[in-house]
């Protein structure tokens, strides 16, 4: 049977597995729509030119992709970032801004498996296009912060760090590195945390040997993990002889300085919201994907057990990269399943039953044919109804009307319908009357509307 097997990193959901999903898509798309955000669609399999040198070499590595029959180069969408940017470019000026979207839809990676990482995978997208100020970080964020604590998440569970590709540019600039080293450094620096030194072989492998005491900074810059430490900072870098030796090193730091006011409101703004517990500032984040320009972010849970749940970022250039106009954008995505697993690790995933609300105890099949105008009628009405569908013994049918987790269970016996009557029991107090057939429907309905 092993050729039947599912591909390795795609998930099959079972029910219970479905509705657990669907929960926490549920929640997603609750919070979007108190933010405002409008719901969109698009294909999951796209031309693969769309992801070449747009996503980063880590994404166009990991891609499914492969020539249809019409002879195109085609790939599964492994993110909704450039898809996103063509649909809202496609239309720029017919859109009113700011333009506040989102989606859920299933992603694809030839990642190596492990703990929180697939090969299929959801995401659900935000992005905020047309606003150039951080008032759109701020909405995005605080909106990723709700995304989590929708669940009952709080902050001592998760947390966002905050950085900004900026700082890092003009901080490694200020120190004399040309913008395709920069670029270079910044991929070390993602790679850091999980490969220790030998992420910067990469660099040294592209640009010779890394001079001491550059490295020596770069680590100093990973530490600041605070807006006072950004402040000490710039007046280090006030004084510092080295920057003082690179042309412009006035304009490097003014560049700076700008960067950290504009940080400061940002923070400011998510304070005032009441989420500064949820955010911390860490310049150990720069984001892997190739397109960000301006502040980035990832969520990660506080036990620092799981991948990142989330993650995003500014990137004011890809809109027009892709054919569209000159338009700022701002956004992130987070996945389905690491945070499913920290909702379990938390014991926040409730146990999901798609429960009906009336089971129907039928007596043999004359009695079926009674039942059945009730059946139907109360579904119509919207009420989940279920029945056995064959003729079963009456304690197994009351035993599968218990277990099925409904509210009401309905008797249609032969003594019954002699009678004109069905009878209704409670399932939760076990209480049971009898009520003429034709008043079943509205009884029901009572039952519903005062419990
Ligand atoms: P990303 O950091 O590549 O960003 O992915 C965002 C989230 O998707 C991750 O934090 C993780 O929860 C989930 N994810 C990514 N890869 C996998 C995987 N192989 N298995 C399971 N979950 C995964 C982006 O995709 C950007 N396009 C986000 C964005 C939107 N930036 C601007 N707008």
């Amino acid at each position: 049977m092993a050729s039947f097997q599912t591909l390795p990193g795609f998930r099959e959901f079972y029910p219970e597995d479905l509705a657990r999903r669907n929960h926490i898509f549920r929640l997603w798309r609750q919070t979007a729509g108190t933010f405002g955000f409008a719901e969109y669609d698009a294909p999951v399999l796209e031309p693969l030119e769309l992801y070449k040198a747009k996503s980063g070499d880590e994404i166009e590595a990991q891609l499914f992709s492969f020539t249809d029959k019409g002879g195109r180069d085609v790939a599964l969408r492994p993110e909704m970032t450039p898809t996103v940017c063509r649909l809202v470019g496609a239309k720029a000026n017919a859109l009113k801004r700011p333009i506040k979207w989102f989606s859920i839809g299933e992603f694809y990676r030839y990642e190596r498996a492990q703990k929180g990482r697939l090969r299929a995978f959801y995401q659900f997208n935000a992005d905020i296009f047309g606003e150039p100020g951080v008032e759109a970080e701020i909405e995005l964020i605080s909106m990723l912060v709700q995304c989590l604590a929708v669940f009952g998440l709080t902050k001592d569970d998760f947390c966002v760090r905050l950085s900004d590709r900026n700082l890092w540019f003009f901080f490694l600039e200020a120190l004399g590195l040309d913008e395709p080293r920069v670029r270079a450094m910044l991929t070390a620096v993602d790679k850091l945390e999980k490969a220790g030194d030998d992420a910067f072989a990469p660099y040294t492998a592209e640009f010779g040997v890394l001079d001491p005491s550059l490295k020596a900074r770069i680590k100093g810059f990973l530490e600041i993990k605070s807006l006072a430490s950004l402040d000490q900072l710039l007046t280090a870098l006030n004084n510092d002889p080295e920057i003082n030796k690179v042309a412009g090193p006035a304009d490097a730091v003014r560049r700076f300085d700008e960067r950290v006011v504009e940080m400061r409101r940002l923070v400011d703004g998510l304070t005032a919201m009441g989420l500064g517990d949820f955010v911390a500032i860490d310049l150990s984040v720069v984001r892997g994907l190739a397109y960000y320009t301006g502040f980035v972010f990832e969520a990660f849970d506080k036990k620092g057990e799981l991948r990142a749940l989330a993650g995003g970022g500014r990137y004011n250039d890809l809109v027009k990269k892709l054919g569209g106009p000159d338009l700022p954008a701002v956004g992130f995505a987070i996945g389905d399943v690491t945070t499913g697993l920290l909702l379990e690790q938390r014991g926040l995933m409730p146990t999901m039953i798609s429960a009906p609300d009336v089971y129907c105890v039928i007596g043999g099949e004359a009695e079926r044919l009674a039942a059945f105008g009730d059946i139907h009628a109360l579904r119509a009405a919207g009420f989940r109804v279920d029945y056995p569908m064959k003729e079963v013994a009456f304690g197994k049918q009351f035993k599968a009307a218990a277990e099925s987790g409904a509210k009401l269970a309905l008797i249609y016996g032969g003594d019954e319908l002699a009678k004109g009557v069905v009878k209704i029991r409670d399932l939760t107090d076990r209480s049971e009357r009898e009520v003429p057939r034709a008043q079943v429907a509205a009884q029901v309905r009572d039952f519903f509307s005062a419990s």
